[in-house]
């Protein structure tokens, strides 16, 4: 069955999502909790599979929250916007997605959002240190057509509606009242390696950060599942957590590295999925 996506987003793990929700097994999730949700591949194949009773997207990114809001609510509304942004442009007009840009630094209006990240460079936004978007145009191709957006979302909409909520929050405040019948699965910004800030993401996130609050779920029994690390080749993203907050690190086979191809190495990129010691034993190994 293929699956919508209504926001396209670098990053997105809708490739991986099986593979993540294989680990949960048959295990009962009353409530299926997302805080890095950004384009919430992980929920929207979990809804289809049957996996969790009821969902909780979050991200601190609040004009992608506002798209999600309008996804569990009002689709046409937004498919409407949509279609009035993109059909607004001309091939060639190289100033109307800089004016779209502006007007989105501006106000954040959610279909303008969306019209961005389908139009932008590999669907991969980038952010000033003012919390800017700044990434520029893909010059060659227009961005999903209306009618797909459409379908996109009146799809993710039947899948959610009902049983989701959206919010705009930190990660920890999201997984606050997470209990042992539910499941979060966290998909964190990597962590930077050079130090110097991510411009992928309108906020980083630390490792250290990361660790007290995996350690605080796994003090509480709160299953989760972390997609954090990986590899391309003999290129390692990220280093591995520490062995013992997780029952399980698992590597999943994420597709080949579009920059390892051009340089001809065509390397394998694995990302690795972290399993907390409370749903170890679900799923085969
Ligand atoms: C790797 S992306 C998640 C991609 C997602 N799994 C998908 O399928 O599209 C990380 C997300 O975390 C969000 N984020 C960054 N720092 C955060 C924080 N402290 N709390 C909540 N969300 C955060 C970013 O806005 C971004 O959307």
């Amino acid at each position: 069955m293929r699956l919508p996506h209504p926001i396209p987003y670098q990053g997105s793990k809708r490739n991986l999502a099986r593979a993540i929700l294989e680990r949960v097994g048959g295990r009962e999730v009353r409530r299926l909790y997302e805080p890095f949700a950004g384009s919430a591949a992980l929920t929207i194949a979990a809804a289809a599979a049957g996996v969790g009773a009821r969902y909780l997207i979050a991200d601190s990114l609040d004009p992608l929250i506002a798209i999600w809001r309008h996804v569990l609510t009002d689709p046409v509304g937004l498919a409407d916007g949509y279609e009035r942004v993109w059909k607004g442009q001309r091939r060639g007009d190289h100033g109307y997605y800089a004016g779209v840009r502006d007007r989105f630094n501006a106000r954040g209006a959610p279909a303008d959002l969306l019209y961005l990240l389908a139009r932008c460079v590999k669907n991969s936004p980038r952010w000033n240190r003012d919390g800017h978007f700044n990434q520029s145009a893909d010059r060659r191709r227009l961005g999903m057509s209306p009618e797909k957006m459409r379908r996109e979302l009146a799809g993710a909409h039947e899948l959610l509606r009902g049983k989701t909520d959206a919010a705009s929050a930190d990660f920890e405040e999201t997984i606050a009242e997470a209990t042992p019948r539910d499941l979060v699965y966290l998909d964190p910004p990597y962590e930077g390696t050079s130090g110097s800030r991510d411009t992928r993401y309108h906020q980083g996130l630390s490792r250290e950060r990361l660790i007290a609050a995996l350690e605080r779920l796994n003090r509480r029994r709160v299953p989760w599942l972390l997609s954090y690390d990986g590899r391309s080749g003999a290129r390692a993203y990220g280093a591995p957590l520490p062995a013992g907050l997780h029952s399980l690190r698992l590597e999943l086979r994420a597709g080949r590295s579009s920059q390892a191809t051009l340089n001809g190495l065509a390397s394998v990129t694995v990302e690795s999925l972290y399993v907390s010691p409370s749903l170890g034993g679900a799923g085969r190994p």
